[in-house]
């Protein structure tokens, strides 16, 4: 083949150029994401599902991260069937009883659960005086006054929901700690005066009070 100086020269610019435009177009920044041109793309990238999305698949509609079906209920987790409403309250505290029995080992768990959970609000005593309190627009009432006659079942109740400025534990603590708590709490409120709740409300007439 008889290649002369003059095109030698000529193929060799020209390819230097072709890879100067080449090298700056490649890079172009229209689309931070795309890989450019991709030669013999194969394989490069696998159809990877990840968490949370939501993907289509030929027909189908593909959420990766599903709903249980309703009804499911995980292991361990014992629905809780008393609505956070003031008849719920009412109810739990007539039917609601602690599945746990008191052991010298369940009030110690209780002591120290209620040191890390409770005892900066309610204070070591329960008397309402821990440091917290005094910044909450009322302070709790003592276990042993106000609530000496509550019953377990709406000690229950609040612990899990809540009571107005008191947060709600039930993502704090399991059930079996709530009801731990709630022996403790019976420790602190001493030996009950009356037999029967003296905190209750009348709950309105056209309420069905059922029990589960
Ligand atoms: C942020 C402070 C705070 C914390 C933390 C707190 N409480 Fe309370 N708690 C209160 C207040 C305030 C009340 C009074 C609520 C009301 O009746 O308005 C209360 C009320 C209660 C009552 C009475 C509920 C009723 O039905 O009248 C119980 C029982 C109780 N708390 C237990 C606990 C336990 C057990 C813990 C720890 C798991 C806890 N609290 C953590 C502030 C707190």
């Amino acid at each position: 083949m008889n290649i002369s100086y003059k095109n030698l020269k000529l193929f060799t610019c020209g390819t230097f150029v072709v890879m100067l435009v080449a090298g700056f177009t490649s890079c172009g920044k229209k689309d931070a994401n795309s890989p450019g041109f991709e030669f013999m793309p194969d394989m490069y990238r696998s159809p990877s599902v990840e968490n949370y999305g939501t993907y289509i698949i030929g027909d189908d509609t593909l959420n990766s991260a599903m709903l249980p079906v309703s009804g499911t209920i995980a292991r361990g987790y014992m629905p809780y069937v008393y609505p956070n409403t003031v008849e719920g309250y009412e109810q739990a505290g007539l039917y609601l009883k602690n599945p746990i029995a008191l052991t010298p080992q369940v009030e110690k768990d209780g002591e120290v659960l209620f040191g890390k959970f409770c005892i900066h609000c309610h204070g070591a005593t329960g008397a309402g005086d821990g440091k917290v309190a005094a910044k909450l627009p009322g302070p709790p009432p003592a276990y042993n006054g106000p609530l000496k006659n509550l019953p377990e079942g709406k000690i229950f109740h609040s612990i899990t929901y809540g009571k107005n400025s008191m947060g709600n534990h039930a993502s704090l603590l399991n059930t079996q700690e709530r009801w731990t708590l709630v022996h403790y709490v019976q420790k602190l409120q001493g030996p009950k005066t009356v037999a029967v709740d003296s905190t209750v409300k009348a709950v309105p007439t056209n309420t069905v009070v059922a029990k589960p």
